[in-house]
């Protein structure tokens, strides 16, 4: 009988029920365009702790209005936001999941209309709400408008304002906090050398493209109390020539670790329009346990994750501490009992009409 999968873990202190986790996914769903959760984060939410995941992310939340990734995007940046959140925390509670959240500032991949292109895809018009971006340098990402590069009182507010949704984000009860620097974001904007052609100290060296990184944890840091878990989501690799490095990566993991960083979150690529990304089962996972064995920090493996075994062998063989799983978890919002079906492990957690139905 295996069940590496679904063994606690425990980060500072703070014990989740397993090592099957889910991911932050976008939901695009606050039509107020105010950031301030609805209804469906309470279902959705709810729905993916009743289907027995040890800890949730919430989506890639705006640490300021310009940080959102489409104008229907959740935020941070103010109490009424903080407020929304508590329902959701909650209920996941009431679950017996804990719930991070990643706090996030999306630079020049800002203002886009939601992913699905209803009434439209790509950068936002002036009309529709179209807001000026921000970057490391006046680089425009393929197809969206060019951003400012931002200056020093710039590059202040936004490590402020990270600080600040941090604080809001502890207030609304979450477990643990996620800072997202992937996916060709702010914070990996400044880390990859494709996006930051800055000559000041922080663009050049990996030490000053990881400054701003490092400031902004810093100052989370600075503002949460020591017992709340903090974990970076990286982009390991950009798949191509001239981007960031998984050895680079590594350097960085490392940094964090000594600036108080707890898991390394490990995705990739996002930065340029084009890659020759090797997508397929577990495509990601050699990442996460190339920066495990280079650095000693706890780390989670993502990507096309999507069957119950597979996720077992991965912690089980120490490939990685924790597993995500997204679209699986999306398709099957009970994948977790699912997987503890195929592995025949017995959930206490698991609500009695749901075992029920696992009974046949
Ligand atoms: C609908 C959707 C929204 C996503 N939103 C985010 C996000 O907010 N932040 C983030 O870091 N990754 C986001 N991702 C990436 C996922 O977290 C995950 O890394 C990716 O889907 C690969 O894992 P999977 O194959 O298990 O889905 C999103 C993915 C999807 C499908």
């Amino acid at each position: 009988m295996s069940h590496a999968l679904f063994e606690p873990i425990t980060l500072r202190g703070l014990e989740i029920r397993n090592r099957l986790w889910v991911p932050p996914m976008c939901q695009y769903v606050v039509e107020a365009r105010d950031g301030v959760p609805v209804p469906w984060h309470l279902m959705h939410y709810g729905s993916l702790a009743r289907g027995g995941a040890g800890a949730i992310i919430v989506e890639a939340t705006g640490v300021v209005p310009e940080g959102r990734i489409s104008a229907n995007d959740l935020g941070l940046w103010n109490d009424a936001q903080r407020d929304g959140f508590r329902p959701v925390v909650d209920l996941v509670h009431g679950l017996g999941a804990k719930i991070g959240i990643q706090l996030a500032h999306a630079g020049r991949k800002a203002s886009v209309y939601r992913e699905w292109g209803v009434p439209r895809s790509g950068a936002m018009s002036p009309e529709d709400g179209a807001w000026q971006t921000v970057a490391p340098s006046a680089v425009a990402f393929p197809g969206l408008a060019e951003p400012v590069a931002l200056d020093e009182a710039g590059i202040a507010g936004v490590v402020d304002a990270f600080a600040a949704a941090a604080r809001r984000a502890v207030d609304a009860g979450f477990d643990f906090l996620e800072i997202h620097s992937a996916h060709g974001y702010l914070l990996h904007e400044f880390l990859s050398p494709l996006s930051n052609l800055r000559t000041d100290e922080y663009g050049g060296s990996l030490e000053n493209r990881a400054r701003l990184l490092l400031r902004v944890v810093d100052a989370v840091r600075g503002v949460i109390e020591d017992s709340v878990p903090l974990s970076v989501r990286l982009s390991a690799t950009e798949w191509v020539d001239g981007g960031v490095t998984v050895e680079e990566t590594s350097q960085v993991v490392t940094w964090l670790g000594q600036h108080g960083v707890d898991l390394a979150d490990i995705s990739s690529g996002g930065n340029v329009a084009q890659a020759p990304i090797p997508v397929g089962p577990g495509y990601q996972v050699p990442l996460a346990t190339a920066v495990k064995q280079a650095t000693g920090l706890t780390v989670a493996a993502v990507g096309m994750i999507d069957e119950p075994f597979q996720a077992e062998q991965i912690v089980a063989t120490g490939l990685a501490d924790i597993v995500l799983v997204g679209r699986e978890f999306l398709r099957d919002t009970s994948f977790g009992l699912h997987a503890a079906e195929r592995l025949k492990v017995q959930l206490p957690y698991v609500p009695y009409p749901y075992q029920r139905a696992f009974r046949r």
